[in-house]
């Protein structure tokens, strides 16, 4: 990989797009979507890149969970988590700091109504690069969680939310887990080895990024990173 790769991504494991399970579709997709992308670089109409990962993250490590209390934090409008997961019998709480129509529970996840120790699995998908206060957002996290329970985040990296999620540092991202007592058992980065499909970084996104003081290579492109932590 040569000096592709930067040094902070090395404890992250890189899942290239051409080792993908979704690789042929994504393929196909972006090919037969190209007209839509506009001149600013996003994907108009239709499913984006880094909503692309999500989905197949979600298929991947989320339709296998079975019989479990789950808690979906900003869980928005998209029902994908809640689709996978309830095909196998998990009992699905979805709590948004919006009303969104999918949210049970309408509360920021610094404060939910949950008891202690309630919940065996929480997910997370695009949401943690937007708290205002991480640490306190996953203290309540492993305080809902049961102690030999799981949580999942997926956030995209080099897109947009806190400094740390643009500039990709992977360091400052684990570490506020292991501030707040979750240990990272698995952590993976999609779509940062994109080629053959295109890079995919809008220009007001390269535009803030630069302004944030990150430098923007030929070859940076938003990714996604998933991880999966341990109590
Ligand atoms: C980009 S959307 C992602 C929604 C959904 N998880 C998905 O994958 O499409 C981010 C969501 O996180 C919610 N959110 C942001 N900060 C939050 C907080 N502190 N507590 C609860 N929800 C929050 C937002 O309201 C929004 O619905």
């Amino acid at each position: 990989m040569g000096g592709f790769l930067r040094k902070r991504d090395a404890n992250v494991k890189i899942v290239s797009c051409k080792d993908c399970f979704k690789f042929q579709r994504c393929l196909k997709y972006e090919t037969s979507n190209r007209h839509r992308i506009n001149e600013d670089g996003y994907w108009r109409n239709c499913i984006s890149p880094i909503r692309r990962c999500v989905n197949a993250i979600c298929e991947k490590y989320f339709s296998v969970l079975n019989d479990l209390k789950v808690l979906e934090v900003g869980c928005g409008t998209v029902k994908n988590v809640k689709n996978e997961i309830t095909k196998n019998g998990c009992k699905w709480t979805g709590v948004d700091k919006k009303v969104t129509g999918l949210a049970t529970h309408v509360c920021k996840v610094e404060r939910t109504p949950f008891d202690d120790c309630s919940f065996d699995c929480v997910i997370g998908c695009e949401t943690i690069q937007y708290w205002k206060d991480v640490n306190a957002g996953l203290t309540e996290v492993r305080r809902v969680l049961k102690d030999d329970g799981t949580a999942f985040f997926t956030t995209s990296i080099h897109f947009c939310g806190g400094l740390e999620f643009q500039k990709g540092d992977f360091a400052v991202i684990e570490k506020n887990f292991e501030k707040n007592g979750l240990f990272v058992t698995r952590s993976e980065l999609w779509r940062r080895l994109y080629k053959p499909l295109q890079r995919y970084l809008p220009e007001p996104i390269r535009r803030n990024l630069e302004r944030n003081g990150i430098t923007v290579d030929d070859n940076l492109s938003s990714c996604v990173y998933f991880c999966e932590v341990e109590k």
